[in-house]
């Protein structure tokens, strides 16, 4: 029998995924020792209320309400309490004390991960965070490693399962976003405040992680625009199937050049966004994630799985541990976050996509070209478009889809519309992404 040394573990939260990390480490220890070369000592389990229930049953010794003696006396700390404080005070502790840290912390990732970066960096320790964005997929390695001598121009994200699962029952049942989204609470995909998740907040923050690095930027959260999905209708979403379309919340991350200056720079933003059903985004079911990467040299990569989930997250949790543990076995410095490039953000306005604009308007002779006089006066193109009449009615629905142009002219033009006397009404505007 091999004698391995310990590496002690210090875990702060034992919510549903950190009870799952515990009873997987209990449950695992000797694998993991051999595939380590070196055994993962669980020191203690910090929480707030001892006699709270849990998803795994924890030896009640190694619970504990002093998160500070806990981090301590551990070589490395696992955080995933959530939330900003104090887990952003109990990461830079660990890191202060000599830990390497790993999180599952979006929110405290995208807020304040510069200063947590700067503050590992400073030490060498190592922080790690594979679980902070699409729950069990791994996105993050190959993003940091996998494709660290690649270039990366575009991430297409589905990183929040509780829209997926909403826009996916629209689709698959016609159910309204309200009656979609009390099903989605009905079987605890979506929390009881569903804000950060419907909102788009939740996405932004994953998108703010994954443009950083993949752009090797830093990207704050507050940069990066955002759309929730709170106005998405049952008809949008039916339209968009007729058309062969599925409607998805996009996380989009993009490296740009302007075509005027040259100027390089990164846009992240997250919108419903129409997406082809032959992409392999649109087969994107339930509340599962995928990401979509087109990376330079490597071409179009997806990672797909469960995005949330307590025992599925602990696996990328477990995962980092095991990272940062066989490290400390062979010794040498944390690797340290890549901004190298400090590419600037780039307004929404900058950045170009499609619309798919659907109009009422009155069904009498000139309107077309009063329509068209409006794209051609932004100079946006039009693609395709569509008339319906409906069968004694005055009116008629035009649905247009434009090519590629500025985020700005196609706003412009979708308010210049609003605002002419032959619309009677702007039924919807979703932008189209992923074209195959
Ligand atoms: N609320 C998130 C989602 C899971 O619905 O995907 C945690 O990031």
């Amino acid at each position: 029998m091999i004698e391995y040394r310990s590496i002690r573990v210090g875990l702060l939260g034992a919510g549903s995924v950190g009870s799952q990390v515990a009873r997987l480490l209990l449950e695992h220890g000797d694998e993991l020792a051999q595939r380590i070369g070196a055994r993962i000592e669980l020191v203690g389990i910090a929480v707030r209320d001892l006699d709270a229930k849990r998803d795994a049953e924890l030896p009640r010794e190694l619970l504990t309400t002093d998160a500070d003696a806990l981090i301590v006396a551990s070589d490395i700390v696992i955080e995933l309490m959530g939330g900003l404080e104090p887990a952003r005070t109990m990461v830079l502790k660990a890191i202060a004390s000599g830990a390497d840290v790993v999180t599952g912390n979006k929110a405290l990732l995208a807020t304040h991960g510069p200063e947590l970066y700067a503050a590992a960096e400073q030490v060498g320790a190592q922080l790690s965070y594979e679980a902070a964005v699409a729950g069990a997929i791994p996105i993050i390695r190959p993003l940091r490693e996998s494709l660290a001598g690649d270039r990366i121009d575009r991430i297409l994200g589905i990183v929040n399962g509780t829209t997926n699962f909403i826009l996916d029952r629209m689709d698959s049942t016609g159910a309204s976003l309200e009656d979609a989204l009390a099903t989605a609470t009905e079987l605890g995909y979506a929390e009881a405040d569903p804000t950060a998740d419907i909102g788009g907040y939740d996405a932004a923050q994953k998108a703010a992680i994954l443009a950083s690095i993949a752009f090797h930027t830093s990207v704050p959260v507050a940069a990066v625009h955002r759309e929730g999905i709170t106005s998405v209708t049952a008809q949008q979403v039916e339209s968009a199937r007729r058309a062969g379309f599925v409607v998805k919340l996009l996380a989009i991350c993009e490296r740009l050049t302007d075509p005027e200056t040259g100027e390089e720079g990164v846009s992240a933003r997250v919108y419903p966004a129409l997406v082809p059903r032959e992409h392999p985004l649109g087969a994107v079911r339930g509340a599962n994630n995928a990401v979509f990467v087109e990376a330079s040299a490597a071409g179009p990569l997806m990672f797909y799985g469960a995005g949330a989930g307590g025992v599925q997250t602990a696996s990328a949790v477990l995962g980092d541990l095991v990272a940062i543990a066989r490290r400390h076995v062979v010794g040498g410095p944390g690797t340290a976050e890549s901004t190298h490039a400090e590419l600037p953000m780039f307004e929404i306005g900058r950045i170009t996509t499609r619309y798919a604009i659907t109009l009422e308007v009155a069904d009498e002779p000139g309107v077309l070209e009063r329509i068209a006089h409006v794209f051609a006066e932004h100079g946006v193109s039009v693609e395709q478009l569509q008339q319906t009449v409906s069968g004694g009615s005055e009116r008629a629905t035009l649905v247009i889809g434009t090519h590629e142009a500025t985020e700005s002219a196609l706003a412009e033009t979708v308010a210049s519309l609003a605002e002419n006397p032959v619309v009677v009404s702007v039924a919807s505007v979703l932008r189209v992404e992923g074209a195959m």
